[in-house]
């Protein structure tokens, strides 16, 4: 007799580039070392490790206990729409008006990201996108069924790109750029010149600039990171500004993030979202509205960043100390630190892979191999972690690494 072997079902060819998320991959495994008993530290994480401000998280189960728990309107609270436009006009200096009608809020950012590629982006389109890269970037534009471009920063510029970088991946199908600063993985920050030269090639050749600014607000410098919107004169007509709640206001678990658009392409995202999601929770966006305009919130935010700030100083000052020779990015915002290991071992060319590997093995340490981001070379440390934590994890990252000299 002959027995039928049933094979799965074949998948749609709309996810025959789709990849798990590696940074989401390494954490998870992390964590369930931890939950096994292990003594291991994450510092592969992608979120803050401060509790989302008090004032937020009541504003939400005030609303939950209030009844908003219908569907609420498609492209978000208008209270929402409102607080998130004035939020960042009044980072801008409030040099910049934004209509409450071109912002449009999502499940996240990613969903924002995911919505504004599908709605601008398709088959034969090319998108630029500077690498090392956050993960889902290049995953995003193929789910549109573009092609994502990968642009390699300059390693003597801490991994930035410069508008004549894009100037010469560009051909006729370059549709659009996706640019995130301050930058994960790399806490690099564009400067308001460099973001005007690349606006002016965007100009130049009709291409989208997606701004991933969801890190603007955690920045080393004063105030908040140069954004696009700070561009005196420039029009926006084809630019997104992707902001959320998630990394300023440790919202990460909510889910409410935005994007800044024209008003043709908000009313095709909201349609878009219509069929998708029905719009971001409905108790969360009431979170998010205290978020983005309550001073009490904001005094927190200040206070997390400054915390931010100095475990960056502890980070780059130990790295510079300890192991003089490692080349790594200065960063100027975010949360992260990357740093190069392909000179680290017995034999040249390390891979972030195989250090991460090992450094999870010998010393219990979890960390982001670059190849996560496109070039593995680097490695990704997060400091969203305790100072303690981070204390601890340095101690024995800078002993592992001071090893291959012996
Ligand atoms: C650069 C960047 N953009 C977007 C996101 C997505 O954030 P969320 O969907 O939580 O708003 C992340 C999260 O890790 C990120 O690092």
């Amino acid at each position: 007799m002959t027995r039928v072997i049933r094979l799965p079902d074949p998948l749609s060819p709309n996810l025959a580039h789709l990849r798990a998320s590696e940074t989401i991959a390494t954490s998870a495994e992390a964590k369930r070392r931890q939950a096994a008993g292990e003594d291991v530290l994450d510092l592969a994480v992608g979120e803050p490790d401060f509790d989302t401000p008090a004032p937020a998280a009541q504003a939400g189960i005030l609303a939950i206990q209030r009844g908003y728990t219908r569907y609420p309107p498609n492209p978000g609270l208008l209270e929402l729409r409102r607080a998130i436009a004035e939020n960042l006009s009044r980072q801008s200096g409030g040099s910049r008006e934004i209509s409450p009608d071109s912002v449009i809020v999502s499940t996240g950012s990613k969903q924002a990201l995911f919505n504004a590629c599908f709605s601008l982006f398709g088959p034969k389109d090319r998108v630029l996108i500077p690498a090392p890269s956050w993960v889902s970037y290049p995953q995003i534009v193929h789910l549109s069924r573009a092609e994502p471009v990968m642009v390699p920063g300059a390693t003597d510029w801490s991994l930035k790109v410069s508008a004549e970088d894009l100037e010469r991946r560009t051909d006729k199908l370059v549709r659009g750029l996706i640019l995130c600063s301050p930058c994960n993985p790399t806490g690099a920050v564009y400067t308001l010149s460099e973001l005007k030269a690349i606006a002016g090639w965007a100009r130049k050749h009709d291409a989208w600039i997606i701004a991933d600014e969801i890190y603007r607000r955690i920045f080393f410098g004063a105030g908040s990171a140069p954004s696009f919107l700070d561009l005196p004169g420039d029009s926006l007509e084809r630019t997104v500004i992707i902001t959320g709640a998630s990394k300023a206001y440790a919202m990460t678990g909510w889910r409410v993030g935005a994007a800044i658009a024209p008003a043709h392409l908000v009313k095709a995202m909201a349609n878009l979202q219509s069929h998708v999601t029905s719009g971001a929770n409905h108790p969360a966006q009431w979170a998010a509205v205290t978020a983005f305009s309550d001073p009490e919130v904001e005094r927190q935010v200040q206070r997390m960043v400054e915390a931010f700030g100095r475990r960056r100083d502890r980070v780059v000052s130990r790295f510079r100390d300890e192991v003089p020779g490692i080349e790594f990015v200065e960063p100027h915002g975010a949360f992260y630190f990357f740093f190069r290991v392909d000179g680290i071992g017995p034999a040249p060319g390390q891979t972030g892979s195989g250090f991460c590997e090992e450094l999870l093995r010998r010393e219990a340490v979890a960390l982001v191999p670059g190849a996560a981001f496109g070039d593995d070379r680097w490695v990704r440390l997060s400091y969203a972690v305790s100072d303690r934590e981070l204390d601890a994890a340095l101690d024995r990252i800078l002993r592992f690494v001071q090893s291959f000299g012996d």
